[in-house]
């Protein structure tokens, strides 16, 4: 079997790459532009090409010569506050990008595409733990382009017979995480605690979400390629876990107190945050394994290396 994944030099595509590259009879080939993503995270022995997805004459050739069986789609623009300041960008990274793959696909007789979307096409829904079939209400462009990728995922599978898999991820989490990009919250406490700062948090503290593991995202989407008709999964721990509790998990981590700052709530951010993961469990007989207190203290840990690597 042969698999494109798409954004392969980015956080969750370095952990689903680690993983392939691991399984016999699986050739990957990662395809990055490597705006925030770095050749570093491509394991030896994995093909990487440098491309953006929205330029469809390279894609055309990349396709033509390799020849996959399934793709992995991760690629994307994937800040929130960047969406809304910028809708027009997002629009054209994440939906143009989609539909050049979704096309080449079609093209190319590729039989499985996986496409990564988010919690973010829910928008602020308090029906928690929230399962797939809720209303789609996003409150923003990031997930407005999300929730009609999914459709696009949907159209081509009941048009042209394609298996599409959508899975909506949680608050992802691990090493090699960006501060920028979405969830980033754990990588902004390790950036900050590892240079000896307090923790503003804002808000009581008792605001939730579902953090959930890159190496359990990366075990699931392996499990996707298989997959035939088309699904949509949330891939979650089903696990509320409030930002005090996650600053509990950092002080082992850290193995020291820190200061912690409460500052106002800021506005428009959701309360409450969980995602129902049955359909995880039944579809793809997995369920995200990763404890927080061991998560965050590999996150950490891998963040104090990655530092001591730039000082040299
Ligand atoms: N991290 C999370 O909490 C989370 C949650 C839900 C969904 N997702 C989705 O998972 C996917 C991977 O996210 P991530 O957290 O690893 O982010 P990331 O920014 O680390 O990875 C995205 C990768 O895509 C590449 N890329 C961006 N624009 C591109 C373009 N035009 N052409 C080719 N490559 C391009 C980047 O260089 C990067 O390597 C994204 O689709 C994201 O929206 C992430």
């Amino acid at each position: 079997m042969k698999i494109l994944v798409t954004g392969g030099a980015g956080f969750i595509g370095s952990h689903l790459l680690d993983l392939l590259n691991e399984e016999n009879n699986v050739e990957v080939v990662a395809f990055d532009n490597l705006s925030s993503g770095r050749e570093s995270h491509v394991p030896m022995g994995i093909k990487l090409i440098v491309g953006d997805v929205r330029d469809r004459e390279l894609l055309d050739k990349v396709f033509a010569e390799e020849g996959f069986t399934a793709v992995i789609h991760l690629a994307a623009q994937t800040m929130v506050p960047y969406s809304i300041e910028y809708p027009d960008e997002d629009c054209d990274i994440n939906l143009l990008g989609i539909l050049n793959i979704l096309e080449c696909c079609r093209k190319y007789g590729v039989k499985n595409i996986t496409f990564s979307s988010s919690a973010a096409v829910y928008g602020d829904n308090t029906n928690i733990p929230l399962k797939e079939d809720e209303k789609l209400l996003p409150t923003s462009f990031y997930g407005v382009t999300k929730m009609t990728s999914e459709h696009y995922l949907r159209l081509y599978h009941d048009l042209y017979g394609l298996n599409t898999t959508v899975l909506r991820f949680a608050n992802v989490y691990g090493e090699r995480q960006g501060a920028g990009g979405e969830g980033g919250v754990v990588s902004i406490f390790c950036k900050l605690l590892a240079a000896g700062k307090g923790i503003t948090v804002f808000g009581n503290g008792e605001q939730t979400r579902d953090f959930v593991y890159a190496g359990d995202i990366a075990a699931a989407l392996a499990r996707t390629v298989n997959l035939t008709g088309y699904n949509t999964i949330n891939v979650s721990t089903r696990k509320e876990t409030s930002v005090n509790q996650l600053l509990l998990a950092f002080e082992k981590a850290v193995g020291r107190k820190f200061e912690v700052t409460y500052a106002p709530a800021r506005e428009g951010d959701i309360f409450r945050s969980v995602l129902d993961n049955t359909n995880c469990i039944e579809k793809l007989d997995y369920c995200p394994q990763m404890e927080l207190i061991e998560g965050v203290e590999r996150t950490y840990q891998d963040y104090l290396k990655a530092c001591e690597e730039v000082k040299g």
